[in-house]
């Protein structure tokens, strides 16, 4: 295999973007990724876009070849990956596969989503496809909902607090009001969270990622590419995972953990060669404040059932000794879900390269994770990535 690189990164601002088409989405931020690199379109020889559901949110399918037309890709191949709220993450991998094994030398990942076009009802609807259709979204179950169940047993099971939960979203709230690119700007507190409108007991509105619209696109290329470039900075992938665990929480014998973030995460640390205690700063899959929670725990960086306590010790902020969700997370940055797996590798890009401005991690970054989960956590996608 050979090493890879990201060269470039681009991304539109989240949020409910009701001026912009899907379309413009893609061309601004595929663009955006082009001249970051500040390489010619025409030497991309490949594209994969994670998508999870534009064909019910605006009513287009076969989108490969529509984002490869408009930003002036026509003719390579164009491949839409879809996991659900992982659509992104998976595309990273296969354009991190392919430029690895030689089959293509400069790819586009990217990921798009516009989820405001239908109303609060439809979104929720097209949401639960990711869910079992047969015994969980039929039988009314929401991702709310699901992520509900999840939290009320890790309350039980570990003695997490209504408030822990709540400070996450405080948290990713105050980090989103550093990044312009952030669907919420505004600050809030542990209050605001326990006074909101409660959706699915005991997670409340601001426990929950938003409803969002927005794009993002990295490029792929060998690391060799890279330094013939001459570019500073150089950020390699140095670790990739993906595994699946049961689509209903029935399936799974503690509903408190994803195997597929525990697989993934073993994965990815496995090929980096390099311990949790490593790691600088995380971009976890925070689709609902009990996941940060849990996504912490899966992927090592906490002992399970201790999750919520290093957020009340605040270990888990920008100053903190493993900084989570510097950009906001989903649930400050917004949560448009194909473009989530690619804008929180940019995020890792750009606290890797000293580019984050009032969100830079302070003192020596070197090595940055993402975690992109698709549905209650069956699909978990895990990169690595070093600043050379
Ligand atoms: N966090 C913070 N504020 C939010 C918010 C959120 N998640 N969702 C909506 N708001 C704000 C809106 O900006 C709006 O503010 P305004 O009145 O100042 O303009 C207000 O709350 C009402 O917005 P509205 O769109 O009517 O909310 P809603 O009740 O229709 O939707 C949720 C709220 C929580 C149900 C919706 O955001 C949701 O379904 N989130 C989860 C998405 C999801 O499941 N993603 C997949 C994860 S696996």
């Amino acid at each position: 295999m050979r090493d890879v690189a990201v060269i470039g990164v681009g991304m539109t601002k989240f949020g409910e973007l009701w001026d912009k088409s899907f379309r413009q989405l893609g061309i601004e931020a595929g663009i955006k990724a082009v001249t970051d690199a500040g390489i010619e379109g025409n030497e991309i020889d490949g594209m994969y876009i994670g998508n999870m559901s534009a064909g019910r949110f605006v009513g287009q399918e076969h989108i490969g070849p529509m984002i490869a037309e408009i930003i002036g890709l026509n003719n390579i191949p164009a491949t839409r990956v879809e996991s659900a709220c992982a659509s992104g993450g998976l595309a990273f991998r296969n354009a991190y596969m392919a430029v690895a094994s030689g089959m293509h030398d400069m790819v586009v990942a990217a990921g798009a989503e516009k989820m405001t076009d239908v109303d609060g009802n439809e979104a929720t609807a097209t949401l639960a496809t990711a869910a079992d259709q047969e015994w969980e979204a039929f039988n009314g179950v929401t991702f709310p909902g699901l992520f509900a169940m999840i939290a009320n047993r890790h309350m039980h099971e570990y003695g997490t607090t209504r408030e822990q939960m709540a400070m996450v979203a405080v948290k990713n709230h105050e980090n989103a009001s550093k990044n312009p690119t952030a669907q919420f700007n505004r600050k809030i507190t542990v209050d605001d969270v326990l006074n909101s409108a409660k959706v699915a007991d005991p997670l409340r509105l601001l426990d929950c990622s938003p409803i969002s619209d927005g794009a993002a696109a990295v490029i792929l290329a060998p690391l060799e590419k890279a330094k013939e470039l001459g570019l500073k900075n150089i950020i390699k992938v140095i670790g990739s995972g993906q595994a699946t665990d049961s689509l209903a929480l029935h399936g799974r014998t503690d509903i408190t953990k994803s195997m597929a973030t525990i697989n993934a995460a073993e994965q990815a640390f496995r090929q980096a060669g390099i311990e949790r205690k490593d790691i600088n700063l995380a971009e976890v899959h925070d689709c609902f404040t009990i996941n940060e929670i849990v996504g912490t725990e899966d992927i090592g960086f906490f002992k399970k059932g201790e999750g919520g306590k290093a957020v009340e010790e605040g270990r888990t902020k920008i100053d903190g000794d493993i900084p989570i969700n510097t950009s906001g997370g989903l649930k400050g940055k917004g949560h448009p879900v194909g473009a989530t797996g690619v804008a929180q590798i940019i995020e890792i890009v750009e606290q890797l390269r000293g580019k984050a401005g009032q969100r830079q991690v302070h003192g020596d970054v070197r090595y940055g994770l993402t975690q992109n989960v698709g549905g209650s956590g069956a699909t978990g996608v895990v990169h690595i990535m070093e600043v050379l």
